[in-house]
């Protein structure tokens, strides 16, 4: 392939692998940065025919956004400025991340799609995948180097797109779930840590109170989601936050999860500060639980209205938070939370 219709980083990943369906399907050509070997090419080749795209349209671009000119060859960064879209959707998103690694990732990494974006004479959108919360940590909360890496690429690429005329849009995803009509998923980390520190009796407190929640959004709506809006002239220069307003508060949630594993659901909420407290002392071996990953539960609410209109008009609807948390967990089940997938990424510290 000497051109492509669109160039998608993270395809590897969770949401990026389902981005990839949508837009093969569609015939669209579409480079994919990648690292590692060779091999991983017919894996996911495979694993989008799956689910129905086409994976003989994927290109892959052997690369790797720590480095200068995200390390393509000359030849492959020709097809890499043929772009029309270029999808940034790769990131170091981990627990314990180091700050080195966040930094040339995720901020210079963000920086050099943005670059190349520029460079790339067909460009009509550059789409950036970035965090849900608009602001840094309380500072009881443990460091969390992704969830700041995260915001200063965002503010950098918003930036570098204003000064070289790049037509950007930005998703805010909140933590992304199992496929709405599935559960299937290739990330074990997060929610699911959640679910399986219930399903082994180790979640005796509900973290947060009553207004405390942890915004779901399934990752078929998200990829949808970016995949249709990519290609509306409306959506140039626009945020939009994609995450199911109607779930319910954490410990409602929890207990609707509870209810479906039939295991008892904690009782007791415990304000986040101990929450905290209690996971740096020791209990965070013993529930499965990182730290860091508080981070993603808040009371702050989303200006979603924009993201629910356009996801009525490309033709999405939003699921039930219960029912998808619930299909997720099925899936967590059955797959006996990753270790019977071979799709699982590795995560944490
Ligand atoms: N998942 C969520 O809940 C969530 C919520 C909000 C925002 N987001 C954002 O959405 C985007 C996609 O998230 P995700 O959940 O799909 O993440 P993910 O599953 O962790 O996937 C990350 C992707 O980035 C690639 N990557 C990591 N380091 C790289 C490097 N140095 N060079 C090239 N590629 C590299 C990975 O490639 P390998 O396969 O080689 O590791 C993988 O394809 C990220 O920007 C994330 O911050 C995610």
């Amino acid at each position: 392939m000497r051109t492509v219709d669109a160039l998608v980083t993270g395809g590897t990943g969770f949401i990026g692998r389902w981005l990839l369906p949508e837009l093969t399907a569609d015939g669209q050509r579409v480079a994919v940065l990648m690292r590692g070997e060779s091999g991983r090419l017919g894996e996911l080749r495979s694993w989008v025919d799956a689910h129905k795209g086409r994976g003989d349209l994927l290109h892959p671009l052997p690369g790797d956004l720590a480095a200068p000119g995200l390390r393509l060859n000359a030849d492959d960064m020709v097809v890499a400025r043929t772009a029309r879209t270029i999808f940034h959707l790769g990131a170091a998103m981990s627990f314990g991340l180091p700050d080195a690694v966040a930094r040339d990732v995720n901020v210079e990494g963000s920086l050099r799609v943005a670059e190349l974006a520029a460079d790339s004479p067909r460009l009509q959108r550059l789409v950036l995948a970035t965090g849900f919360q608009h602001r840094r940590a309380p500072f009881w909360m443990p460091d969390n180097k992704y969830h700041d890496s995260k915001l200063e690429a965002d503010t950098a690429v918003r930036e570098y797109a204003k000064a070289h005329a790049i037509p950007l849009t930005v998703v805010h995803p909140g933590p992304v779930v199992g496929d709405s009509r599935t559960g299937e998923t290739t990330q074990f980390w997060g929610w699911p840590d959640l679910v399986k520190a219930l399903w082994r009796g180790r979640l005796p407190v509900a973290p947060g109170g009553n207004h405390h929640w942890m915004p779901l959004v399934a990752v078929n709506y998200v990829a949808g989601f970016i995949a249709g809006a990519a290609s509306l002239d409306e959506t140039v220069g626009q945020d939009y936050w994609l995450l199911h307003d109607s779930t319910p508060p954490l410990g409602e949630l929890i207990a609707a999860v509870a209810g479906y594993l039939g295991v008892s659901a904690p009782t007791l909420h415990l304000p986040m500060p101990l929450v905290v407290l209690g996971l740096r002392s020791g209990l965070s071996r013993w529930t499965g639980l990182d730290p860091e990953a508080l981070v993603f539960i808040g009371t702050d609410r989303f200006p979603v209205a924009d993201a629910v209109r356009l996801a009525e008009q490309i033709g999405l609807t939003e699921p039930d938070p219960i029912e998808l948390a619930c299909t997720t967990t099925r899936f967590l089940l059955d797959t006996d939370f990753g270790a019977k997938t071979s799709s699982e990424r590795p995560h944490s510290r």
